[in-house]
């Protein structure tokens, strides 16, 4: 099949390269010249396993290419996918400009049959306005709207694609659904076929659903905490029902990423505009904001509330593992508030210390977890990175000012920390002083 993928960032680009993998043709298009220089060399411009060595194996086999003109790829195409940024605006709402501007070039350039599907998450009922708008632009009106949302996650997107949990078909067309189930059916035989809207509610459904657990598992974290319960223990007999099953049940300083933030609040406003007040999601958001600053408070705690003059070392900065995206990172709020309260903060993560000097106001990182802890008076552990599941606690007390831990992922447990010697308090689990 012959495929053109309009915007390359996570989705776009994940989306090509593994449509070309299954022996499809794929061209994919990015307005920025510099980003598509360096996608054509074989560079891949984002973070993320296995990505870079697939994208060099189908450039050289000749089924990927990449343009900043769609006017190169469209005639071409059978299927022209939209994997466009949609960013919240300030009032929670998706932004939908770079999704307009697609459909007017999509419109000034139609002139044959195509299949046009939306891979963006867009609020419920954009496929409509994208088919309306193409309709204002040209008088051929032989083309079809698909929603198509995509359910990878950073740090695993390669694998989650190449092995997709369910493909989503949002269309009345019988064709156009034909054509799509063609084109997933090499990646799952769970294929969904509905209607428009319906696809493009299962998108938001689902993110918000697993931002719900994830509060959820916070709250329950927090009360385990004034009762003297575990909350690890707690998810692990929880998960075990297999209705409610383990994952997404682990407790921290809450989600993060360049998703659940965005989805949840646009889910809100859906709801909003359609005269329904979402409240659980409401909630979800809320308790959300409020886990980030737990782990500031069990810091004070360690130190009668007086950080002043403190020297905090940070481990992890980017929202989850595997990634150096620091989008909606907890590290954005927690870091510059330790600042504030007077704390000297030198940060490291493995991957994304540059990407967080961007975001975060002053921000000293260093280049190894041994420089960061240097004489510190607390250690603070934001992203569960693999590198700091390991950590050898004899040498770092020796290393440390002051046996402090404050474990925002529970990756220890409290009562090894104990036998180290360290002061630790982690989530929802009882405080080793
Ligand atoms: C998410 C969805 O999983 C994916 O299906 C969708 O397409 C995009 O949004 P992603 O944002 O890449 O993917 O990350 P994910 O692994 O889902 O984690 C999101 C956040 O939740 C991270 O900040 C993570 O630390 C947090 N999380 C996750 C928890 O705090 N506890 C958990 O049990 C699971």
């Amino acid at each position: 099949m012959n495929i053109c993928v309009i915007g390359t960032g996570y989705v776009g680009l994940v989306s090509g390269v593994c449509f070309s993998e299954k022996g499809n043709n794929v061209t994919c298009v990015d307005l920025d010249v510099e980003k598509i220089k360096k996608l054509k060399n074989g560079t891949a411009t984002i973070y993320e396993e296995g990505l870079e060595d697939l994208l060099k194996k189908n450039i050289s086999e000749g089924r990927l290419k990449f343009t900043s003109e769609l006017s190169e790829c469209f005639n071409q195409s059978d299927v022209i996918f939209i994997a466009v940024g949609t960013p919240p605006k300030e009032n929670g709402e998706a932004d939908l400009q770079y999704i307009k501007g697609v459909a007017v070039s999509i419109g000034q350039l139609i002139s044959s049959y195509k299949i046009i599907v939306t891979k963006s998450t867009v609020p419920v009922g954009t496929g409509s306005l994208i088919k309306q708008i193409i309709a204002e632009e040209s008088s051929f009106n032989n083309f079809d709207v698909v929603s198509n949302p995509e359910f990878l996650r950073e740090g695993s997107a390669i694998f989650d694609t190449m092995n997709m949990e369910r493909a989503i078909i949002g269309t009345e067309s019988s064709k156009a659904a034909e054509v799509l189930r063609d084109l997933h059916l090499p990646f799952t035989n769970n294929i969904v076929i509905t209607n428009r809207e319906t696809a493009e509610m299962i998108k938001y459904a689902s993110n918000a659903f697993l931002a719900t657990k994830i509060s959820f598992i916070n709250e329950i974290a927090n009360l385990c905490e004034l009762v003297g319960a575990d909350v690890t223990k707690v998810a692990e007999g929880m998960g075990y029902d297999k209705r409610i099953g383990h994952s997404f049940l682990q407790a921290g300083i809450g989600y993060g990423g360049s998703c659940f933030p965005k989805d949840t609040s646009a889910l809100v406003n859906i709801a909003e505009k359609a005269g329904y007040n979402f409240r659980i999601v409401k909630d979800v958001e809320k308790v959300n904001t409020d886990q980030r600053y737990k782990i500031i408070e069990k810091l004070q705690a360690a130190f009668d509330n007086d950080l002043s003059g403190k020297n905090v070392a940070v481990l992890g900065l980017a929202f989850k593992p595997n990634t150096d995206d620091m989008r909606d990172a907890p590290a954005v709020n927690i870091i510059p508030e330790l600042i504030k309260m007077g704390c000297q903060v030198k940060a490291y993560d493995p991957v994304a210390n540059e990407n967080a000097k961007m975001v975060i106001p002053h921000l000293h990182t260093v280049p190894t977890v041994l420089e960061a802890i240097d004489g510190a008076d607390a250690l603070l552990i934001l992203t569960d990175w693999q590198e700091f599941k390991k950590l050898d606690f004899h040498s770092i007390g020796k290393v440390m000012n002051k046996n402090v831990v404050i474990d925002g992922r529970n990756l220890y447990s409290p009562d090894d920390m104990k036998k180290a010697g360290f002061y630790y308090s982690s989530i929802g689990r009882k405080t080793i002083e």
